[in-house]
């Protein structure tokens, strides 16, 4: 089968990624998708499931920080073009275990942009390298005030700073060796396949095992949420349509206080499992803050509406309903995922490449 365009994707395994893989193989059957993906606590091949069998499609185990593997990678498949978002995602497991993220988010983004560039460098024509970043690299806000791309960086925890370093290497490449970059820095996501270590995902699994809900200091810090089908369709809009060099920001305009969140999960799982009013708010339970817990995030996605033309297409109580009904209809899932039984199968079933 001819293909029009061969297209790395990293991190296709973990939340979002899965989704960005889910869109592209779908509606680019003229595309082939390689995702390669370590398969990490985060990464599960369950959460692609669906497509492992398009003809468009292709796995492949492999660890970003691996200069070898990936050189013989690009060497296999000559892709046109990357979408980076394999990384070390969560802030809690940067502060007790800062230095994975050190190699993965940085080294691992360093050895991606240095085989682009060792295998675009003659010929940069309709190649791209798309790096998918985060809000947390801006720092964190008071009452007032949205991130623009403008925004002077200022990370605050090991994940922030070494998402920043990765930010910093990509614009780096673009500015030394003009490879073909594009950047978006998106708000926190929600939705289905999202590791329950984060906070929508594990209090639900929480809620339904009737287990504690540990919400962070006082609950005030505030989160700025995005279903993430709307945040693939960004990426699909900047891969497509983006102006090589420039970044866009990614939000929905969608702010909560964590403990204003926290209450309306409550009362939707109540009504869902048709449990008495109040019965899930009673697990709430208030714990030491989290070290150097940012504020406040919240996005100014204006330049990609303008732009481009993305707004993201729901409204959060709608997309939060629909999450809740995911992890309802898919407790094995939750079972697995949180059980560690599937990293097991993992290990044996496949190699590193
Ligand atoms: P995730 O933790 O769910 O998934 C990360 C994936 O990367 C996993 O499949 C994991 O196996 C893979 N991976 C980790 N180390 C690897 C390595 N060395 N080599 C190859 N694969 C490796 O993360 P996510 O929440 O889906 O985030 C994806 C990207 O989007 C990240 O770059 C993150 O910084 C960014 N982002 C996330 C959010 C959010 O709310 N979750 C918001 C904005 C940006
Ligand atoms: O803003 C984008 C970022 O959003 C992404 O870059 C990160 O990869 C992603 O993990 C997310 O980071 P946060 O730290 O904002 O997400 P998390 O779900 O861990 O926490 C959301 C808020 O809830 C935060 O203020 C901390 C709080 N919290 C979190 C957990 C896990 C709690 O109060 N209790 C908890 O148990």
């Amino acid at each position: 089968m001819t293909f029009s365009k061969t297209i790395l994707i990293t991190g296709g395994a973990g939340f979002i990624g899965s989704h960005v893989v889910r869109r592209f193989v779908n509606n680019y059957p003229n595309y082939h998708i390689i995702n390669l993906d370590k398969l990490t606590y985060a990464g599960n091949l369950e959460n692609i499931k669906d497509i492992e069998h398009q003809p468009n499609y292709s796995f492949e185990r492999a660890d970003i920080t691996e200069l070898e593997q990936i050189r013989q990678l690009f060497q296999q498949y000559q892709f046109d073009a990357v979408i980076h978002l394999a990384a070390e995602s969560h802030v809690d497991r940067s502060i007790t275990d800062p230095l994975i993220f050190v190699k993965t988010n940085v080294l691992g983004t360093g050895t991606l942009l240095q085989v682009a560039k060792e295998n675009w460098k003659d010929n940069y024509e309709d190649k791209r390298f798309y790096h998918v970043s985060t809000d947390e690299v801006y720092g964190s806000l008071g009452d007032e005030g949205f991130f623009t791309e403008e925004t002077p960086y200022d990370p605050r925890s090991p994940y922030s700073a070494s998402k920043a370093s990765s930010d910093h290497l990509v614009r780096a490449f673009y500015h030394t060796y003009h490879l073909p970059v594009v950047l978006s820095n998106c708000s926190n996501n929600y939705g289905s396949f999202h590791f329950p270590e984060k906070l929508i995902p594990l209090f639900i699994n929480n809620i339904r095992l009737m287990k504690p809900l540990p919400v962070y200091g006082q609950g005030v810090n505030v989160r700025d949420w995005l279903w993430v089908e709307d945040h693939a369709s960004a990426i699909d809009v900047i891969f497509h349509k983006g102006r090589v060099g420039e970044t866009y920001n990614i939000g929905g305009h969608n702010e909560w206080k964590n403990i204003d969140l926290v209450k309306l999960l409550c009362r939707l799982m109540d009504e869902k499992l048709d449990r008495p009013a109040g019965t899930s708010e009673q697990l709430i339970t208030y714990v030491k803050d989290r070290a150097g817990h940012d504020m406040r995030y919240a996005i100014d996605a204006t330049k990609l509406k303008e732009e481009l033309g993305w707004m993201p297409s729901l409204q959060f109580e709608e997309g939060l309903s629909k999450t809740i009904d995911w992890y309802l209809s898919n407790q094995t899932w939750l079972d697995n995922v949180t059980s560690g039984a599937y990293q097991k199968y993992y290990e044996e079933q496949y190699q590193i490449a």
